[in-house]
C-alpha cells in the first residue's frame, strides 16, 4: 500500500466527520477516497483522540462482564457488545465440541478479536486452547496465550503454530482488498491441513472477497459493537451453522 494511502477503519462510522461528510466505502481500490482539507484536518483530529467514551467493558453489568481495556480507534479497535460476545464464544465452544471427538485438546486462534478471547478465556475449559494474535501490546496481558501480529507479515508467525488450529477467527481492522488478503493469508497458515471452522467478522462489503479468498459465506447473525457502526457488518463462515447463527444467508 502506498504510504499515502488511507485505511478504511473497520467501523466508517469513525470517519463521519461535521455529520455530513463520510468516507466512501464502495469497493474501489483503483480510487484512494480523498476527502476536503476541512475534513481532513477533523479526522486527523479524531484519529489523535483515543475513545474516551466507549465502556471499559462489553456488558454493562451483571455477573458475566468480561473487563476490557478501553477501546483505540486509531487501531481500529471496536469492541463487540456483550450479546455478540456471548453468541460468538458460543459458536466457538460448540465448534469445539465438535473437534474433540477428533482431537484430546482443541485449538482455537482469535485473530484480532480480543473481546471474543476474553470471553472463551472467562470460560475457561481445560481441553481448549486458545491463542489470541494480536497488533496491541496491552494484550500481552495474557502471557503465552499473546502473540504479537501485524497482519502487514502475515505470515511471520511462530512456527509452532502452523496448521494447529480447530477453529481460526479473525476480525480484520480495515476494509481494503490487501487487509483482507493478508489475514486470509494468516488465517491459511494457523488452519490444520485436514481442515478447519472458520469466521470472518467484517463488512458485508467484503462479502465476495471472503468468498473467493476463502470459501465463506454470510450467516444471519447480526454482530454489533459497544460503539454504534456506520457499516453493514456481518459474520462470515466456511460451513452452515444451519440452525446456530441464523444460519447461512442463502441469496433472494
Ligand atoms: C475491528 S477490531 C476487532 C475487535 C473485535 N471487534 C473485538 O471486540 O474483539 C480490529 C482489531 O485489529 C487490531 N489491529 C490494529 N492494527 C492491526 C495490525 N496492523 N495488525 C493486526 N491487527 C491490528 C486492533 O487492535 C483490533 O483489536
Amino acid at each position: 500500500m502506498a504510504d499515502n494511502e488511507l485505511q478504511i477503519p473497520t467501523n466508517p462510522s469513525s470517519l463521519i466527520v461535521n455529520n455530513h461528510t463520510k468516507l466512501s466505502t464502495d469497493d474501489d481500490d483503483d480510487d484512494p477516497p480523498t476527502l476536503s482539507s476541512q475534513a481532513l484536518a477533523a479526522l486527523k483530529e479524531f484519529l489523535a483522540e483515543p475513545s474516551l467514551s466507549a465502556s471499559d467493558t462489553a456488558g454493562g453489568g451483571g455477573d458475566s462482564t468480561v473487563a476490557l481495556v478501553a477501546e483505540d480507534w486509531r487501531l481500529s479497535q471496536f469492541w463487540y457488545d456483550r450479546d455478540t460476545a456471548e453468541t460468538l464464544a458460543r459458536e466457538v465452544r460448540a465448534l469445539c465440541q465438535l473437534a474433540e471427538s477428533e482431537s484430546e485438546s482443541v485449538r482455537v486462534a482469535c485473530i484480532a478479536c480480543p473481546t471474543l478471547y476474553a470471553y472463551l478465556k472467562n470460560d475457561d475449559d481445560s481441553n481448549v486452547r486458545l491463542q489470541l494474535l494480536e497488533y496491541d501490546k496491552r494484550f500481552e496481558q495474557y502471557g503465552s496465550d499473546f502473540t504479537f501480529y501485524d497482519y502487514n507479515q502475515p505470515e511471520e508467525l511462530p512456527l509452532e503454530l502452523k496448521h494447529a488450529f480447530h477453529v481460526v477467527v479473525a476480525d480484520p481492522p480495515y476494509l481494503s482488498k490487501e487487509c483482507l488478503e493478508k489475514v486470509a493469508q494468516t488465517i491459511s497458515f494457523l488452519a490444520r491441513s485436514s481442515g478447519s471452522y472458520l469466521l470472518l467478522l467484517t463488512g458485508e462489503v467484503q462479502r465476495e472477497r471472503a468468498a473467493e479468498l476463502l470459501g465463506l459465506h454470510p450467516c444471519g447473525f447480526r454482530p454489533r459493537h459497544l460503539s454504534k457502526l456506520g457499516n453493514e457488518f456481518r459474520l462470515f463462515t466456511n460451513y452452515d451453522p444451519e440452525t446456530r447463527l441464523g444460519g447461512w444467508e442463502r441469496k433472494k
